[in-house]
């Protein structure tokens, strides 16, 4: 079986259920998440974990159901929704992005990588991360978690920041044209839950013996970090 096989079945079996996704019975049914929530949740994830995204998530949503009602909000009250997220630009850039969707794109998410990236807020990762999740793109995302996973996976001798670039093509070699978001998204529960930075949980792994870092026993060591 491929390792992206592998994986996605350990996904089905055991992913997080979290607001940004759809219900397993839409999924199987090839029903993709709404892009504004994809970006908008992971606006939020950028530096604020999930355990604390979620009530923001589910609160934005119920005060603007929609990227037009986001757009058309009053930036104060956005800043006031977002209180307690910290990292202030993302909601600026939020509510920049929301109006610049709906002046200049027709309400929709450019289906582009290069279109997203050009949005505020959108950099080389959410870019990736939407056009991966929200559009079915086989596109390589590459977060902290992923970058332990891919590291451990190919045993990448290159300390972080040099390593980035060989994760990153790994990963668009693993990234399968099949559900290529829930891949990602597999990949970022899988760093969360069993791939750990200590003690990772190798026995209940579905990379088991595809991984040289695992087979080598010494996981711990990536990703390889440059001396201070
Ligand atoms: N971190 C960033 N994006 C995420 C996602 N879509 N699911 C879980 N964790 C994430």
């Amino acid at each position: 079986m491929p390792q992206s096989t592998a994986l996605l079945d350990w996904y089905d079996r055991h992913h997080r259920d979290l607001p940004w996704r759809v219900s397993p019975a839409d999924a199987a049914l090839g029903v993709l998440p709404d892009p504004y929530h994809v970006w908008l949740s992971e606006i939020m994830l950028q530096q604020t974990t999930v355990g604390a995204v979620k009530s923001y998530f589910v609160a934005f949503l119920h005060t603007w159901p929609t990227i037009e009602a986001l757009a058309a909000a009053d930036e104060d009250d956005i800043l006031r929704a977002w209180a307690g997220l910290g990292y202030y630009s993302r909601a600026r850039n939020l509510h920049k992005c929301a109006r610049s969707i709906v002046a200049d794109h027709g309400g929709r998410f450019p289906q582009t990588i290069e279109g997203l990236k050009a949005l505020p807020g959108i950099g080389d990762y959410t870019a990736a991360a939407i056009a991966a999740i929200a559009f079915d793109m086989p596109v390589a995302v590459v977060d902290g978690n992923i970058e332990r996973i891919v590291s451990r996976l190919y045993r990448i001798a290159d300390a972080l920041p040099a390593a980035k670039k060989p994760i990153k093509q790994k990963m668009a070699i693993l990234t399968p044209s099949e559900r290529p978001g829930d891949f990602a998204q597999a990949m970022m529960d899988l760093g969360s839950s069993l791939c750990s930075p200590k003690k990772p949980a190798c026995v209940l792994c579905p990379f088991t013996s595809n991984c040289e870092a695992e087979m080598a026993g010494d996981m711990e060591r990536f990703p390889v970090k440059a001396p201070k």
